[in-house]
């Protein structure tokens, strides 16, 4: 019989605990028990198989019964549980940013890297959800005609700052349609209204310049792909749409190709669509499906480079999918 797993939702009320479970759900994980746990900073209810339950504060002890807990929160709530949990012998699928770059933890997307999964290292971490659209859609790309530089323009959904920030949208949204004032709810986590705006800010900057995010695009990028060579320079910038990140990108290679070698590489990619011109990816026509899109391939300015318009939904592959995913790998390596 397939095994079934006692798992825990640490974040459960969050952007992407709530699609965690409907995946989980959609996808048939096999469940025998959960926990679902939020900051207890408020009251909080979460559906899961048809039934309702209301979300606790984390509890250590309920967690380390578990098997596999799913971290959806914060970096914060990551960093005092996972390892603990990891000791007892608890698997620990973190979606925060604290793990991934740390030598212990490996960066999982499972399309790409998931034979690294291994019982001897029970904190994985999923990646930065800007990332997932490039490393999935270029990975073939990658192996096949060695990528050597990048030059990325993000253009990020606002779920990816969570739920706060959703709700500040629609509030500015709204606030701007019944008065013509752009004001900055009071409830955002951004430095500028984001109804009707675009900035280039995506988290803190460094004294170079860049942003928290466009490193973490860098980093994150050369982790998974083992590829510590490549040269990448990012700008992220946040636009006004609910989900689904794009990134126009400029990709040069170490090896030639053709218009049509790229694109049967492209189509033949794990997890990824490729769209002939005249049709392209937007947030609207991709939001709350599985694979990352490929799309607007055409040659660049200079030898070996070429153009490409890359779109993925952050809280479904981004996030929430990628870590179901996971769970799915370790239950089909570990769950007999
Ligand atoms: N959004 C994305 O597209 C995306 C993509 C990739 C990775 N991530 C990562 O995924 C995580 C969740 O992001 P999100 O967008 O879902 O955020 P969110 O909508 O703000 O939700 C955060 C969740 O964490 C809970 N939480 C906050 N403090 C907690 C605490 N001390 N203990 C337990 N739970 C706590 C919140 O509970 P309350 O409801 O009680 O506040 C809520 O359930 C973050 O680490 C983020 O970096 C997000």
């Amino acid at each position: 019989m397939k095994k079934e797993w006692k798992i825990a939702v640490v974040g459960a009320s969050g952007m992407v605990g709530g699609e965690l479970l409907y995946l989980l759900e959609k996808r048939k994980f096999p469940v025998s028990r959960a926990y679902f746990f939020s900051s207890g900073k408020r009251e909080s209810f979460v559906k899961f198989k048809g039934r309702k339950y209301g979300c606790e504060k984390p509890d250590f002890k309920k967690m380390s019964e578990c098997e596999i807990v799913f971290f959806v929160s914060n970096e914060e709530v990551s960093e005092k549980y996972a390892f603990k949990l990891a000791e007892k012998g608890v698997w620990c699928i973190d979606d925060s940013s604290r793990f991934r770059m740390d030598k212990r933890v490996p960066l999982v997307i499972p399309e790409i890297n998931g034979d690294i999964i291994d019982e001897r290292e029970k904190v994985i971490a999923g990646p930065n959800c800007t990332l997932t659209p490039l490393a999935v859609g270029c990975a073939q790309i990658h192996k096949k005609f060695g990528i050597k530089e990048i030059r990325l323009s993000s253009y990020q959904a606002v779920s990816g700052a969570g739920k706060r920030a959703l709700n500040a949208l629609f509030e500015e949204s709204a606030e701007f349609i019944r008065t013509g004032h752009n004001v900055k709810s009071p409830e955002s986590p951004f430095a500028h209204p984001i109804a009707f705006n675009i900035f280039p800010q995506v988290g803190s900057f460094d004294r170079l310049g860049y942003s928290g995010e466009e490193n973490k695009v860098s980093a994150e990028l050369k982790k998974i792909w083992r590829a510590g060579s490549i040269r990448i320079s990012v700008t992220a910038v946040r636009v006004p749409a609910v989900r689904t990140h794009c990134l126009a990108a400029w990709i040069k290679t170490s090896k030639p190709w053709t218009i049509k070698a790229l694109e049967k590489t492209f189509s033949s990619t794990p997890g990824a669509k490729y769209i002939k011109p005249p049709e392209y990816a937007t947030p609207l026509n991709t939001a709350k499906t599985e694979c990352v899109y490929v799309s607007r391939l055409r040659p660049g300015a200079a030898e070996r480079e070429f153009a490409v318009w890359l779109a993925g939904d952050n809280l479904y592959k981004g996030a929430a999918l990628n870590s179901v995913q996971i769970a799915e790998a370790i239950a089909a390596k570990y769950g007999r």
